[in-house]
């Protein structure tokens, strides 16, 4: 089978997307790209340069200051998947904090920080064999995805699911934290005015609160497959 296609998978934060775009991509021999992990990245560097915290965020210094940030996915073959660089430096686990998680929205709403992390994602994909995930990867930058999946679960489950990731990593970190955080995400990132994240017409929405990781491979994989054969 050598066609390949383009998926393209978005949804609320912690629907579990990443797990589903890394057991298709492992199954199907594509590129994962979690796009997430780059606004996690955008936010990183704009913290770490002291352009946003708790009480300011200076909008036209990230600006100004985009092009000193270098985005780099290098795959580490002992953990089966691509880590975020910055720099040179390897942040993956430095961008999964919640203080990142706290600012990445209002990052993320830039138009100036989306058009940067566009042009490299539509790069990416560009010769297909690519699962994206991300909030306006069906929307903005994959329009012609083949596949589209729109993931969704309660604000519940989703914060239950982010809080024991983080407490297993060893974050101290309390549920009530975790669960502010995803409804406030969920509200910034569904409102803002550069690609908010909204289901695509042709998505097909998947949600998977009462479904086991399992269940939602195999239903995901077989619309995959149909597809495949159709193309
Ligand atoms: O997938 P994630 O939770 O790691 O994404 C972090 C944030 O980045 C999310 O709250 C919104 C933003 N994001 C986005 O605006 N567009 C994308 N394609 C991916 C993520």
């Amino acid at each position: 089978m050598n066609i390949k296609i383009t998926i393209a998978i978005d949804g609320y934060s912690s629907t579990g997307k990443s797990t589903i775009a890394k057991q298709l991509a492992n199954q199907l021999g594509y590129v994962y790209v979690d796009s997430g992990a780059m606004y996690r990245a955008m936010t990183f560097f704009a913290m770490k340069n002291e352009f946003i915290s708790k009480d300011h965020f200076d909008v036209t210094s990230l600006i100004e200051n985009l092009d000193k940030a270098q985005l780099k996915f290098i795959y580490n073959p002992s953990i089966g998947f691509a880590e975020m660089y910055l720099n040179d430096e390897n942040i993956e686990k430095a961008i999964r904090t919640l203080e990142v998680s706290n600012f990445v929205s209002q990052v993320a709403a830039i138009s100036e920080v989306r058009k940067k992390l566009v042009t490299i994602q539509k790069e990416m994909g560009k010769n297909k064999g690519v699962v994206m995930d991300g909030r306006d990867i069906g929307t903005v930058v994959f329009t012609d995805a083949e596949i589209k999946i729109f993931m969704t679960s309660s604000a519940e489950t989703r914060a239950k699911r982010r809080f024991d990731e983080l407490i297993e990593k060893g974050q101290e970190v309390s549920y009530d934290d975790v669960y502010t955080n995803v409804v406030a995400r969920d509200r910034v990132d569904t409102t803002r005015k550069d690609s908010p994240l909204v289901k695509a017409d042709e998505a097909i929405e998947i949600d998977n609160s009462n479904l086991t990781k399992e269940e939602q491979f195999a239903i995901i994989l077989k619309l995959v497959e149909e597809k495949l054969r159709d193309v």
